[in-house]
């Protein structure tokens, strides 16, 4: 069957009315991002923010109508909400470490999340547990503000895992700013439609899926969070995993609504916070951390990037932001250290390059420190470590 175009799927949406608005959504303007590829049609819905939770129905009318056309196999719309003129502005993206040379793709952190509106919740469809038999071991990679370093440690970390002979997935969740496609070396590709399900993309030995792969990296919308849950729900269920040992989550930044959702819908394992010393000292990793602990999520450990500096000429280790602060919060709180990452340039350009270095440089200091920490992640999931079970306990005190 030949595959349906861009031009025909803008045609078919123009029968989905608004009621609101008397007019349907093309001729609102509405239709952005739509994307054909192997049958699989995606596109977003850009609606005004105040009519946001109203408009669920549209979107999955939409859906049913380009569902019902000739060649197309599968059909993900979401709802997003340009950042509307006068509501808050986003929230500043986090100071670049010293050293750190431009972070290359601050852009992404620029869409940062706004809290959803009071009653919003419950647009990700139902609110019981995902079923994903297939996936033995799922496990969040959570950090408190976005520029911690979140995804080059998930990605990383996917990888030193897959190194150790497991099977493993790596899925972004990171609405706001998914890099996982650059990260992994898959910028720009797009998973293919088998029947109703999605291919998913692999590289360096690890299954990938991202929202990524599903908009346009730069999109100038602002992602309303429990809108959105739906369409992570979607990536997790109609994906074609496969039998996954661990499945790595790299997580929106925050404790948003969109974070608490994803981990009570999703059955999480347990989370690993990554922080940098500076963050530590500000608390938004505690808060990471508690928000976990609250929803029974076992906090299998932190781990603090861009933790010193090694000059790599003299070897002379400078402590950028007071190092150390990692160790001592995770042991004030009880869970585990996974370890600490140094912050060097070549960890930055090969999770640019879009080959980690655990990938680029597989015995050199810093692919070895992800290795522990996979290791010690490992040990815990499969249940040989008397760590296994931090969340069990009650947590002791509480950080508001
Ligand atoms: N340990 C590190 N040393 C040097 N650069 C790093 C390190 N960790 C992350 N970076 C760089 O910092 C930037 C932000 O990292 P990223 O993983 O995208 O953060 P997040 O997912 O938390 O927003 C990227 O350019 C990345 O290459
Ligand atoms: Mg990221």
């Amino acid at each position: 069957m030949a595959e349906i175009d861009k031009g025909a799927v803008v045609e078919a949406l123009k029968a989905v009315r608004v009621d609101q608005l008397g007019t349907d959504i093309v001729s609102a303007g509405w239709v952005r991002d739509a994307v054909v590829s192997g049958g699989h049609v995606t596109f977003a819905i850009e609606v005004p923010p105040e009519l946001g939770p109203q408009l669920e129905p549209v979107r999955a009318e939409a859906e049913r109508v380009i569902a019902a056309l000739p060649g197309v196999a599968q059909v993900t719309a979401v709802l997003t909400a340009d950042r509307a003129a006068g509501s808050a502005p986003p929230p500043p993206p986090p100071p670049p470490p010293a050293g750190a040379a431009g972070h290359g793709h601050g852009h992404s952190h620029s869409h940062a999340p706004r809290g959803p509106a009071p009653g919003m919740m419950g647009h990700g469809g139902g609110t019981g547990r995902l079923e994903l038999p297939n996936i033995k071991h799922i496990v969040a990679v959570a950090s408190g503000k976005g520029g911690v370093g979140k995804s080059t440690t998930a990605a990383n970390i996917a990888l030193a895992l897959a190194r150790l002979g497991l099977k493993v997935g790596l899925f972004d969740a990171d609405i706001y700013g998914p890099s996982v496609p650059r990260v992994m070396g898959l910028a720009g590709q797009k998973p293919m439609a088998r029947g109703d399900r999605i291919v998913p993309l692999r590289n360096h030995g690890v299954t990938v899926m991202s929202i990524g792969f599903m908009v346009e990296e730069d999109s100038p919308v602002v992602w309303r969070g429990p809108m959105v849950v739906g369409a992570l729900e979607q990536l997790l269920r109609d994906v074609e995993w496969g039998e996954l040992d661990v499945m790595i989550v790299d997580m929106p930044p925050g404790t948003g609504d969109t974070q608490l959702t994803m981990s009570q819908r999703v059955p999480l394992a347990g989370a690993v916070i990554v922080s940098t010393p500076q963050d530590i000292a500000l608390l938004d990793a505690r808060k990471g951390l508690f928000m976990f602990r609250k929803v029974e999520v076992p906090v299998l450990g932190i781990i603090e990037n861009m933790s010193y500096h090694q000059c790599p000429k003299c070897g002379h280790r400078e402590e950028l932001f007071g190092h150390g602060g990692a160790r001592r919060t995770a042991e004030e709180l009880e869970a585990p250290f996974l370890g600490e990452i140094p912050l060097d340039l070549k960890i930055r350009e090969a999770t640019d390059a879009g080959r980690p270095i655990v990938v680029a440089e597989p015995d050199g200091p810093h692919a070895t420190a992800y290795l522990d920490i996979a290791k010690s992640i490992w040990s815990t999931l499969s249940g040989d470590s008397p760590e296994a079970q931090p969340a069990k306990k009650k947590p002791r005190f509480w950080f508001r």
